[in-house]
Formats: structure tokens, C-alpha cells, sequence
């Protein structure tokens, strides 16, 4: 079963689609992942990340490996573990550069691929998680869902997720950061608004658990309605 989730962040898409791929006992994939990693790779080299050219090659060249495992899922440059390395802020604020690039976004997209069909042979099924997976890396996915959440939600996820609280002012932080990103990325996809059969799960109201059962729900539904 491959299973495409989508959203916008703070819809907690990576965290629900972990959780979903573990109830189902198959892999996960984090494409947003890939584009950290990228950038990781292009700030550990000295590659400028103005230079479209360098990045493009450094996209095919660079010896990323994921871990498939939904309760371990492990990013490795070459033997080196890169997995906490991609969180940290000077990734995220470099990260739009390399993701707002046209011409990686087709590299990274058939990495994407790939990876997705080696995990599905290797598990019976993969559940992957972007922003333009419903709608360009796996148009024909079992199942297409876009996690959505109010911005107001979102806000408050992040901004306990990095502050450790959500009082006015952490919220405020937050925000310049969510909104300018998600502003800046969807320039390159649609993931507010639901593509055609893709169905959207509005996780505002849902706590964690909530919204895992209301994704499982879905999958439950579109594999009743498979001939
Ligand atoms: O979900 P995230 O914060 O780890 O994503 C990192 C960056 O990559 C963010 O700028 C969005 C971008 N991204 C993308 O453009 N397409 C994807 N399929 C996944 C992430």
C-alpha cells in the first residue's frame, strides 16, 4: 500500500504519518528530509547555495541513505548519522534556498520515487510525507491525504515543539519563521488546498492520537472501496 501525505507546517504530518506507518507495520519516507539533507551536504562542502548549477549536481551526487524504520527512520550521509544535523536552525533557514530551486526539485523527486518502490518491496507498503507528493512524486497513490490545521494550531504546535511553550510571545517568534517558510515553499507546490481525490484531514481540533485514527480511517475507507 503506498500512502502519500501532504500538508503544511505544525499539521503534524511527520509525527502522524510516522505513527500511521507503524500501525500498518510498513516503511516511512520524509521528503522533506532529502531536502535538508541536500542542504546539509552543500554547507558541509562549502557549495553556495546561489549556485543553481553546483546544487543541481550536488542533488544526483550526494550519498544519502534513509532508514525506512517508522520508529527509528535514520538519515546517514555516507556512514555518518546526519539524522539531528538537518534540524538544527541553520539548516531550516538555509533549506528554502535548495527546495525553491526548480531544477533539484526533479532530482529529488525521482530519488523520491525510487525510494518509495524500494521501501514498498522491502515492507509490503510505504508511507510518504511532503509537500507535493499527492500531487507530483505519487499522483497514483493507494491513498492521497493533505493534513491540514488552522494556522493558529499549527502556530501553537511549533512553538511548543521549539520553545517548550505557546504563551504570545514564543507564538510570535514562531510565526515570522512558519509563515515566511511556508509562504516561500508554496511557491514550488499546492499543499493548502486538497488536488483532485486527495482527501484532507483537518487536524485543528484532533490531538496526536485523534489524528492518526482519522488518517487510518481514510485508508481504512479507500481500501474498502478498492475492486
Ligand atoms: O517538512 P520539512 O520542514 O522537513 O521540509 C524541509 C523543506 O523542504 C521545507 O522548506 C519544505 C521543503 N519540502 C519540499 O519542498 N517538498 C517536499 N516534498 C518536502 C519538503
Amino acid at each position: 500500500m503506498i500512502i502519500a501525505i501532504d500538508g503544511p507546517s505544525g499539521s503534524g504530518k511527520s509525527s502522524v504519518s510516522r505513527a500511521v506507518a507503524r500501525a500498518l507495520g510498513i516503511g516511512f519516507l520524509d521528503t522533506g528530509a532529502m531536502y535538508r539533507a541536500l542542504t546539509w551536504w552543500c554547507l558541509d562542502r562549502g557549495i553556495d547555495l546561489a549556485d543553481r548549477d553546483a546544487v543541481v549536481a550536488a542533488a544526483s551526487a550526494m550519498p544519502l541513505r534513509q532508514g525506512s524504520n517508522p520508529a527509528h527512520p535514520t538519515v546517514l550521509m555516507d556512514d555518518v548519522d546526519i539524522s539531528e544535523a538537518i534540524r538544527t536552525t541553520e539548516v531550516t533557514t538555509a533549506v528554502t534556498a535548495v527546495a525553491t530551486n526548480p531544477r533539484v526539485r526533479p532530482v529529488l523527486q525521482r530519488r523520491q520515487r525510487n525510494a518509495m518502490a524500494a521501501i514498498a518491496r522491502e515492507t509490503g507498503g510505504v508511507v510518504a510525507e511532503g509537500r507535493d507528493i499527492t500531487t507530483v512524486v505519487a499522483p497514483d497513490a493507494d491513498v492521497r491525504v493533505l493534513l491540514t490545521a488552522s494556522e493558529e494550531a499549527r502556530l501553537r504546535r511549533r512553538s511548543t515543539e521549539l520553545h517548550g511553550q505557546a504563551d504570545a510571545g514564543s507564538v510570535a517568534a514562531t510565526r515570522d519563521q512558519i509563515v515566511k517558510r511556508d509562504a516561500a515553499d508554496s511557491t514550488m507546490s499546492q499543499f493548502t488546498v486538497a488536488a483532485d481525490g486527495v482527501t484532507t484531514v483537518d487536524t485543528s481540533d484532533l490531538d496526536f492520537d485523534g489524528s492518526v485514527a482519522a488518517v487510518l480511517a481514510v485508508v481504512r475507507r479507500t481500501a474498502a472501496a478498492a475492486p
